[in-house]
């Protein structure tokens, strides 16, 4: 008799006809899951009739030039940071992921894109399984007059979703969210791996033939990843992560996988009253934010294409732990490490013994290594008490770049132009860079270079943590 069930992985989508306590694919404890198999062989291809057993001829393959390929056609959703961050718009027939702790306003920002797509004639459908028709139209009504005119349906029966899509024939379609919708046919609560996995399948297969652009909105763990189906990343053309601190309006767009478009690109929106606003000036509030105080020094990163100043602060205290806290946010906890040593032993600024807190200030993520340079001048700045900016105390704001070598170089990054351009246009002097980095940036070759020229106040002994 054919098996019945099989243990599937909730992380990595491996089955195993036997349970084991470790996923002998992904090494991850404690994720397989029982789960029944589909009671026969899912019905696929056109007709259903014969079963296309007999061989075909084999065909000519021909060289990639010979190939027509159409330039791909998008549809604007009307909100330029989401199209920047899509490649230039939705591509009928694609399908997005986006995910998003909840709360973070996935709804808010996928309602808004179908009110625009409605409004510029286009057909549109929102699935919501997660919320009732009431609430959507609750949160609908503070989003402007395009959001209200968008057709709802407000259901988790997969057969009734796929039947409500083909009949209404959406150009553009939302399901909010993937894991709410169930297909009857298959065992397993909502949201399991197999689950999710058959749900996207079968409403890949229905937008491709129709070439309807579908977002699906998808959770995410408390670890940050796609909960449970990473399956449905290698599934769909686009996984875009929608990322921010509840607590602060700051919401930043990115996409991980972009199959029409670069996955460098990051969007910036600001949560308020009405829904999401796209923020273009970020770099002059930032800006006009920074503090200038010791511990304080400006950014000047790139945001895929966009140069993007932000402040990182640092703060450096006597610590009563053995093992001294190093608190990170917005950059990684690792690369602090890295930078803290190298400080340690080129820069003479040592942190052992003392608690280092560093973060970028406004919740927005800073994912490139051009960030070193910056946390290393803003812990020394912390640690030596005096600040970075150009003329001492209540001179204009400093702006740096570079990534920092193990033995103690600045090395090259991307775009110093760029860089330089952003921080000149918002007032910024003195901006310190690696060398090679073109002229009216000042360059320092070694991370020494770089600390003398940003905290020459004081003589520049080895130095202790303030006790
Ligand atoms: P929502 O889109 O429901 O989040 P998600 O779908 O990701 O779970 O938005 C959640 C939060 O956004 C909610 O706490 C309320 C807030 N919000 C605003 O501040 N302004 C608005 O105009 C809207 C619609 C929501
Ligand atoms: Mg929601």
């Amino acid at each position: 008799m054919a098996r019945e069930t099989a243990f599937t992985c909730t992380d990595c989508g491996l089955q195993s006809a036997k349970w084991h306590g470790r996923c002998p694919g992904c090494e991850a404890w404690n994720t397989l899951v029982e789960e029944r198999l589909p009671a026969a062989a899912p019905k696929r291809g056109v007709g259903g009739g014969a079963r296309g057993r007999e061989r075909r001829p084999a065909l000519a393959a021909r060289p990639l030039r010979e190939v027509g390929a159409a330039p791909v056609e998008r549809m604007s959703t009307g909100i330029g940071e989401l199209d920047r961050v899509l490649g230039g718009g939705l591509v009928p027939g694609s399908l997005v992921l986006l995910g998003g702790s909840p709360g973070i306003g996935k709804s808010t920002l996928t309602n808004m894109a179908l009110g625009y797509v409605q409004e510029s004639g286009r057909r549109t459908l929102y699935v919501s399984g997660e919320e009732s028709a009431e609430q959507v139209r609750l949160r609908a009504e503070r989003l402007g007059p395009g959001a209200l005119n968008v057709p709802i349906l407000a259901e988790t029966d997969l057969d009734v979703v796929l039947d409500t899509i083909a009949a209404e024939n959406p150009a553009a379609c939302v399901i909010d969210s993937v894991q709410t919708l169930n297909c009857a046919e298959l065992g397993g609560a909502p949201g399991s791996v197999g689950q999710v996995r058959e749900v996207a399948g079968r409403i890949m297969e229905l937008a491709k033939a129709r070439g309807i652009a579908v977002l699906l909105v998808g959770h995410v763990t408390k670890e940050g990843a796609l909960a449970g189906p990473r399956v449905l990343e290698h599934l769909v053309d686009c996984v875009l992560q929608f990322e921010g601190e509840r607590e602060r309006p700051y919401r930043e767009l990115r996409a991980l996988k972009n199959r029409f478009g670069s996955t460098n690109e990051a969007g910036l929106f600001e949560m308020r009253q009405g829904g999401l606003v796209e923020v273009l000036d970020a770099s002059a509030r930032f800006v006009a934010e920074a503090t200038r105080a010791p511990g304080s020094v400006l950014l000047a990163a790139m945001e895929g294409s966009r140069p993007l100043l932000v402040e990182v602060q640092a703060l450096v205290a006597p610590s009563e732990l053995e093992q001294p806290r190093r608190v990170v946010s917005g950059i990684d906890r690792n690369r602090l490490a890295l930078v803290l040593a190298i400080l340690g032993r080129h820069g003479r600024v040592s942190t052992a013994g003392a608690d280092v807190f560093v973060n970028v200030v406004g919740g927005v993520r800073v994912d490139e290594p051009g960030c070193d340079l910056a946390v290393a001048l803003a812990v020394a700045s912390a640690s030596r008490g005096v600040p970075t900016t150009v003329g001492g105390d209540g001179g204009s704001p400093r702006a740096c770049f570079g990534e920092l070598g193990l033995t103690g170089e600045v090395r090259w990054v991307g775009h110093p132009e760029r860089r330089l351009e952003e921080a000149s246009k918002h007032g910024c002097e003195g901006v310190i860079g690696p060398s090679g980095s073109g002229g009216g940036v000042r360059e320092a070759a070694t991370l020494r270079e770089a600390l003398a020229l940003a905290l020459p106040a004081r003589s520049r002994g080895p130095v202790e943590v303030a006790a």
